[in-house]
């Protein structure tokens, strides 16, 4: 395909990026959804029926992302994001941060992020590295035991989509990376992309559910296919 060297590139990239990281995925045989139950873990109505059970689970969850290290294809994006000159946006539906500290700087978690608690007394987002299952006080206002994960559970509305869509209303290149399609809004983005005209890629290690959206598909480990994939698009700049 033929892509503009100032053109505009969307990535969306899933819980199979940081599977190489030592991440569990969601669906993937043994997966978090094998281990726990989506309406006890990951709904508003579980926080108010066992918040307990719902810190433990992101607390578990930001220490195993703490001690994980990103692999080859976070490397691959955050150098794309320093050579591109066209725009570009990594849009990833994970909560670890494990881009971020690979270098992308284009990036946006749309659903929300380890790193940070939100207080449900004064509304302030702030970073947070301890477990919220000791009911830390809030950094900003000072209460205790109103911190909760800054996460997008289900029946929540994902962050960011104004600016997500926008960008997906003038993309050329639209790829999506170690993501099942199986979650809405971030499965319909391939047809977003289509509709503005744009080339569609999924890397991913098997077909996903949209796979048949997509104009092409390369599939195999995240690490191995997605820093060939970005040796393409830069020797092509
Ligand atoms: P899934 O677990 O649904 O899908 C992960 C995908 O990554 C699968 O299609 C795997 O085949 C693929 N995969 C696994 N290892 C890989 C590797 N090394 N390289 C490339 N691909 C690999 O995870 P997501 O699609 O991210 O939402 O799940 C979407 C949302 O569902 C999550 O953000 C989460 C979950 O419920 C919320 O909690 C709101």
């Amino acid at each position: 395909m033929a892509l503009p060297q100032d053109g505009n590139i969307v990535i969306l990239t899933g819980a199979g990026i940081s599977a190489e990281s030592g991440l569990d995925t969601f669906r993937d045989a043994g997966g978090l959804w094998a281990q726990h139950r989506v309406e006890d873990v990951a709904t508003p109505e579980a926080f108010a029926r066992n918040a307990d059970l719902v810190l433990n689970f992101y607390d578990s969850r930001r220490e195993g992302a703490a001690a994980a290290r990103p692999n080859a294809a976070h490397a691959a994006l955050a150098r794309l994001d320093r050579e591109w000159r066209g725009g570009l946006l990594i849009v990833t539906q994970n909560v670890d941060d494990l881009h971020e500290r690979a270098g992308a700087e284009r990036l946006l978690h749309m659903h929300g992020s380890l790193a940070l608690a939100w207080c449900t007394a004064c509304d302030a987002r702030v970073p947070i590295a301890q477990d919220l299952i000791d009911r830390p006080a809030c950094p900003a206002c000072g209460a205790s035991g109103h911190l909760r994960p800054d996460v997008v559970w289900f029946g929540e509305m994902p962050y960011e989509m104004d600016r997500i869509y926008a960008a997906l209303g003038i993309v050329d290149l639209f790829v999506s990376i170690g993501t099942s399609g199986a979650v809405y809004p971030a499965a319909g983005f391939v047809q977003e992309a289509r509709t503005s005209g744009a080339h569609c890629l999924e890397i991913n290690l098997e077909p996903s559910q949209g796979t048949h959206v997509f104009h092409e598909a390369r599939h195999g480990q995240a690490g191995q296919v997605v820093p060939a994939w970005v040796d393409e698009v830069l020797d092509m700049a």
